[in-house]
């Protein structure tokens, strides 16, 4: 049994918050985010009215519509998540209570922007191995509100933003996921990371963090940036020969958007033309979890993929976490 790909959806957020927007809260400029980024705009969530789980949802309605099945047909959800509505429990659970579902396992994952690939390869493990049939495999944040809009969180607020998509997995004879690939390097724990709140805290959290800004995500921008140029191509290879396959045989090929630039470098790397390479972070930002599975219902609704088309997926991002997959559409 294969992994088809069946059903895909995406929900973002009504409020548009452009570079400019941003200039009169942040001493920053939209040539510096669009140049150092490739961001002009992306989404911020209604309080009050989308949450993670909110918007999961409404993603995952439409990736079951366009599947065409009964949403009891799902027997599983994996949530990918660094934002969860709550502490705890997870966002998947939420999720189901909303789609009306009984039963089924519900869990979250925490593998922030390799969120969507890990959870392909779950999925895929699962399916192969005959304990479900159809599962529903969400990515969803909403990082407005964990991040400051101010001087003091600019190297983060100006890159990432919200937004959910959701796609449907089922078993199937037809052609589907062909080859996960996934690894991470807990040694960059802290290069990109959010400390607080945290049980590492004798406070958990405490005024004190918030005074000293330390109830942020930080990252070290360059050398995050420098690794993921070296392990997407890497592990887009790993891919590639698992299944036999050349750059030349990649019919699509959506990264996780981090930057326009790493997107641009791997293209390269790849020996990949303009048209088959998506990138929609101009429009969205970083969505973490979210960007892939965004990228793949435009993709979609674009008729960017047909039947019988090779697609690629790759992502790198905090942890550090990596992974590529490789699905025949
Ligand atoms: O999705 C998870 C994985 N994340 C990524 O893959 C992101 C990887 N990293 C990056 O995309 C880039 O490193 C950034 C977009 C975060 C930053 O670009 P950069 O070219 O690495 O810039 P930089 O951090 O080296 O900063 C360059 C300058 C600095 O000023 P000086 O020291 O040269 O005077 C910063 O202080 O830009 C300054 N700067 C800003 N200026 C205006 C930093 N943030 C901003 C800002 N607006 N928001």
């Amino acid at each position: 049994m294969n992994s088809s790909l069946i059903g895909w959806g995406f929900y973002v957020p009504e409020r548009i918050v452009t570079n400019k927007e941003l200039e009169s809260y942040i001493d920053t400029s939209d040539e510096w985010i669009q140049e150092r980024s490739g961001i002009k705009e992306r989404r911020f969530f209604k309080p009050g009215k989308d949450t993670v789980s909110t918007m999961a949802a409404e993603a995952s309605k439409k990736a079951i519509e366009i599947a065409g099945i009964k949403t009891e047909d799902i027997d599983m959800i994996i949530m990918a998540t660094l934002s969860p509505d709550y502490f705890f429990p997870g966002s998947g659970v939420l999720v189901q209570r909303l789609l009306g579902l009984k039963n089924i396992p519900a869990f979250d994952i925490r593998q922030q922007c390799s969120g969507f690939i890990y959870g392909l390869s779950l999925a895929d493990q699962y399916i192969k191995t005959g304990a479900c049939k159809t599962i529903l495999l969400i990515g969803s944040e909403v990082q407005s509100g964990i991040m400051e809009i101010s001087d003091r969180g600019r190297d983060i607020a100006v890159l990432f933003g919200d937004g959910a998509g959701a796609v449907i997995l089922q078993a199937s004879e037809e052609p589907g996921i062909l080859s996960t690939h996934i690894h991470s390097d807990g040694e960059f724990a802290e290069e990109l990371y959010m400390k607080n709140p945290g049980s590492i805290n004798p406070d958990f959290v405490s005024k004190q963090m918030i005074d000293d800004g330390e109830l942020l995500p930080y990252m070290n921008g360059r050398m995050v940036f420098k690794t993921a140029v070296q392990k997407f191509p890497e592990v887009i290879e790993e891919g590639l020969v698992q299944n036999g396959l050349s750059s030349n045989d990649i019919d699509l090929f959506i990264p996780h958007q981090a930057n326009a630039r790493i997107t641009e470098f791997v293209r390269e790397k790849l020996g990949l033309p303009e048209e088959k390479t998506v990138s929609n972070i101009h429009k969205y930002g970083n969505t973490t979890a979210a960007t892939i599975p965004i990228a793949l219902a435009e993709s979609m609704e674009a008729g960017l993929l047909k039947k019988g088309d090779l697609l690629c997926l790759a992502a790198f991002g905090s942890g550090f976490t990596w992974g590529s997959a490789f699905i025949r559409i």
